[in-house]
């Protein structure tokens, strides 16, 4: 995988049940964060590596994808789903992440999703503008992809990095001058995203604008430090009771 949100240590690292409840449980009687009785490890299948490699131009390779998905537990867990996402779209994603940025075609190339992100149904996220200062805006005229211009006459096409534990509301639109969503950034349902969002702040509207940060200085302070989306699950949880259960001064 290329450098960027993504965390790397999450993906590496499988807990098993057990050792979640062992070292996790009595924290939790101290607070209202709960972890269930569900293996929380990503999963991956030989099949799954083999066709993310082999079957991007195979005109049912959709169907089966979604079929693996299912097999490996749903958007949150699946390595194929992210497999096939980088290799075929450009769209790189943190572990359980999950929403309809994850279904292919919905994001643009150059996206990269962190980890724990979640994203409601029906959002888009565009990279590109047809380009308004030529004499025709249709593709034709600068898509290599339709075959009538060459290679390099592409409009340009900006990235975006949506940062770990964000919240994307239902409907959204984010578009190319949006190129960075901050880690635990919210963004209302229905809202048009037409610029970058800090850590932590909520937006909401068409354009958005800020309607809130959320959490206190010393909270989000001490998320930043302690990076909890960079953990599995188990990890994840203590790291946030710890932040949770320190004495404020
Ligand atoms: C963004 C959101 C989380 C804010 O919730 P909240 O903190 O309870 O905010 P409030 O309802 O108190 O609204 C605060 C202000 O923002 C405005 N606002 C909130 N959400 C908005 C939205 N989606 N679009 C436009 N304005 C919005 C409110 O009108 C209010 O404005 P005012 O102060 O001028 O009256 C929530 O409104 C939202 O959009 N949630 C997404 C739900 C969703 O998509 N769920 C499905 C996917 S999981």
């Amino acid at each position: 995988m290329k450098s960027g949100p993504t965390a790397s240590r999450v993906s590496r690292r499988s807990d098993t049940t057990a050792e979640t409840n062992e070292r996790v449980t009595p924290v939790l009687q101290r607070t209202n964060l709960e972890i269930s009785n569900v293996e929380t490890a990503m999963r991956s299948s030989r099949f799954g590596q083999w066709f993310s490699q082999h079957c991007r131009r195979i005109p049912w390779r959709d169907r089966m994808l979604a079929l693996i998905v299912k097999v490996e537990g749903g958007q949150l867990y699946s390595t194929t789903l992210r497999a096939a996402l980088l290799r075929w779209y450009d769209v790189e994603v943190g572990p359980y992440s999950y929403g309809s940025l994850l279904i292919p075609g919905n994001a643009d190339r150059h996206t990269v999703i962190g980890a724990y992100v979640s994203i409601g149904p029906n959002v888009r996220r565009f990279g590109a503008a047809h380009p308004m200062s030529s004499l025709s805006l249709h593709p034709f005229w600068y898509n290599p992809a339709l075959g009538v211009v060459p290679i390099g006459s592409d409009v340009p096409r900006t990235a975006i990095s949506i940062g770990h534990d964000s919240w994307i509301g239902a409907n959204v639109t984010i578009l190319p001058g949006c190129r960075k969503i901050g880690v635990g950034a919210v963004i209302g349902a229905g809202s048009v995203v037409t610029k970058d969002v800090p850590d932590f702040t909520m937006v909401a509207g068409n354009p958005a604008r800020t309607i809130g940060t959320r959490l206190t200085e010393s909270e989000r302070d001490a998320l930043l430090d302690a990076k909890p989306w960079l953990l599995p699950p188990a990890e994840a949880a203590r790291a946030l009771i710890s932040i949770r259960d320190k004495p404020r001064g």
